[in-house]
């Protein structure tokens, strides 16, 4: 292909082609006219590259001076060694003395800094992302994205996987969210529902025996926003025939690591499990971030018999008092920033907080005179306290409240005293309960419905379900799920004792699943997956905080796209074709 814009991009410009003639096109990224002499650095996907534009040269072409940002040039001109070099740039010491420069187009003053490290509002960015991603420090992201998509389709490619679509158009699939639907012009008061992932039809093609199937596929959710959440992501989403987790996780792992070579990261050979029951129970969560221990302990037993009453009422009503120690960090742990933890512990509705330190053998804390020697004995062998270290204990009546607020307290300390022991920890959580039961005694699916109980527990099944574990599996990293999947049921007898104990009546069953339910009976195979998240797994390969960093157009915690106003209103007769009729009573809340 002759190229006739350029001959060379600034980033590849190097001390072999000084002396000689080249051609570069971009922007003018920053224009500096000094009178005399003028410089632009002209910048293009690959980097910044300094143009020099000398006294006669400005002479011959006076037009040159009306060079603006942005404008879009080519510069043919000789390479030559700056005269002071720039050390924090790329071949900083090289610069292109312009022999010609044509404008190519103009430009307005673009409404955002177009600079690398200076940023705008969030919002403002997202209005002008397709200027924003001028900014190489956002364009990366999308590289890493893309280095790390290829390197995950050749690992799979390799393992023989194909790689199939799926349709958008579809039908509810159980994820736990509400739906994005689109209405049918054809069929009016029809709605299709877009996919919250791919789940019935890759085990459905488990079932016409394709075997090994996976795509980096588009996921819709209705469901509150997060740093971590967006109302459309894309997961790399895999699903295996005659498979067994162990495989599976075996599988992932491989991906794993190359997704990290691909990023230039090094990734663990082996990432430990850790059950739910374990991971609740000492982190109160089911992703639990492993890069720092701060694990709790069930301190009931030692404060029962004390005088403190703020727990001992607590205990009365059959609640539960938790405790960790934080170790070391006397100095950190300072009052200011105790009285901070405390209002902070307060905001979440939490009155039993306490927070002490073990010093010179033994505690000093406001409730220390509640307890007798053997009482903080105890909480001192509970908590294997040395010399320094501080403890934070927390009592509450409800169970899922006080095991949350400790998983957030926890991540909340570890950050604020920089508790990281390592950069990255990842785990394996196993195990996960089949059902979630609410104050009611009704049972929902943890993963979904589809995931297969485990294989020793289909007893507790019939009598106690809610103790039943599933085939289930998530993969964490740095407290961050990244993936979540199962092995499923292929059985049609155990996916309706499933929907039974969910609730769901056989008409339910017909109308939401009934093609899914028989296609089971078809000879269905022993099968398992899993779906990673896409953007979430490059947010953390970049080290950024913001999902949206590492999508193209992304959504704000709205759930609006601020450069086109999506979603907005449909006109009258698209409503009319779609047979629509809007209640305009109902108020328009945000
Ligand atoms: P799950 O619902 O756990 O499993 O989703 C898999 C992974 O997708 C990512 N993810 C998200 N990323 C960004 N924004 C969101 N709103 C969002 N929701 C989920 C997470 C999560 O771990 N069908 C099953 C998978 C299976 O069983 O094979 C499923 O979708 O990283």
């Amino acid at each position: 292909m002759q190229i006739h814009y350029r001959t060379h991009l600034s980033h590849n410009i190097t001390d072999a082609e000084i002396g000689t003639e080249i051609r570069l096109a971009g922007w003018a990224h920053r224009v500096r006219d000094l009178g005399q002499v003028a410089f632009v650095d002209l910048r293009d996907h690959s980097g910044l590259f300094q143009i020099v534009l000398e006294t006669d040269f400005l002479a011959q072409n006076p037009n040159l001076r009306q060079i603006r940002q942005e404008y879009v040039i080519t510069v043919t001109g000789t390479v030559r060694l700056r005269s002071t070099a720039n050390p924090e740039r790329h071949n900083g010491h090289l610069e292109l003395c312009a022999r010609e420069i044509r404008i190519i187009n103009t430009a307005l003053t673009p409404p955002i800094p177009i600079h690398e490290h200076t940023q705008a509002e969030e919002l403002a960015r997202m209005k002008y992302r397709y200027l924003d991603l001028r900014r190489p420090d956002q364009a990366k992201f999308l590289v890493l994205r893309h280095r790390v998509s290829q390197a995950i389709r050749e690992y799979l490619n390799g393992l023989n996987f194909l790689e199939i679509e799926t349709p958008y158009l579809t039908k509810s699939t159980p994820e736990g969210a509400r739906d994005y639907v689109v209405p049918s012009r054809v069929h009016p008061g029809k709605f299709f529902a877009l996919p919250q992932s791919p789940q019935l039809f890759k085990q459905l093609l488990m079932m016409s025996g394709l075997d090994r199937y996976y795509q980096i596929v588009r996921c819709f959710r209705d469901e509150d926003l997060r740093s971590d959440r967006q109302p459309e992501f894309t997961q790399v989403d895999i699903e295996v025939s005659f498979v067994t987790r162990d495989s599976i996780i075996q599988m992932v792992t491989g991906l794993m690591a190359s997704a990290f070579i691909a990023a230039k990261k090094t990734f663990p050979k082996k990432i430990p499990h850790m059950t739910y029951e374990e991971a609740y129970s000492r982190y109160g969560t089911d992703r639990p971030d492993l890069r720092y221990d701060l694990s709790f302990h069930r301190l009931n037993s030692v404060f029962a018999a004390s005088g403190f009453q703020v727990f001992t009422q607590v205990l009365d009503q059959n609640g539960e008092i938790l405790g960790f120690k934080v170790p070391q960090k006397d100095t950190a742990f300072t009052r200011k920033f105790t009285d901070s933890m405390l209002t902070w512990i307060a905001m979440l509705g939490f009155k039993g907080v306490a927070v002490g330190h073990w010093r010179e053998g033994t505690l000093h804390a406001p409730f220390a005179k509640f307890l007798s020697p053997d009482q903080i004995l105890a909480l001192q062998t509970r908590l294997t306290l040395t010399e320094n270290d501080s403890v934070v204990l927390l009592a509450h009546t409800q169970k899922a409240t006080l095991y949350t607020a400790m998983d957030l307290l926890r991540r909340k300390l570890a950050e604020t005293l920089s508790l990281y022991e390592q950069e990255d920890a990842f785990v394996w959580i196993v195990d996960f309960p089949m059902f979630a039961e609410d104050d009611h005694g009704h049972l929902t699916a943890v993963h979904h419905p589809f995931t297969s109980p485990h294989p020793d527990d289909l007893e507790i099944l019939k009598t106690t379900p809610s103790q039943a574990r599933a085939q289930a599996y998530d993969i964490v990293w740095n407290g961050v799920e990244i993936g979540g999947g199962s092995i499923r049921i292929h059985d049609s007898q155990v996916q309706s004792q499933i929907f039974g104990l969910l609730g769901l009546s056989e008409t339910e069953i017909a109308e939401k699943f009934g093609f899914f339910v028989d296609a089971l009976q078809y000879g269905t195979p022993p099968h398992g997956g899993i779906a990673l998240g896409l953007d979430r797994l490059i947010m953390m390969l970049a080290g950024t905080p913001s999902i949206r960093d590492v999508i193209a157009f992304p959504k704000t915690a709205q759930a609006q796209c601020p450069l086109s106003e999506a979603p907005s209103a449909l006109s009258e007769t698209q409503l009319n074709e779609l047979k629509i009729c809007l209640n305009t009573e109902t108020p328009h809340v945000i």
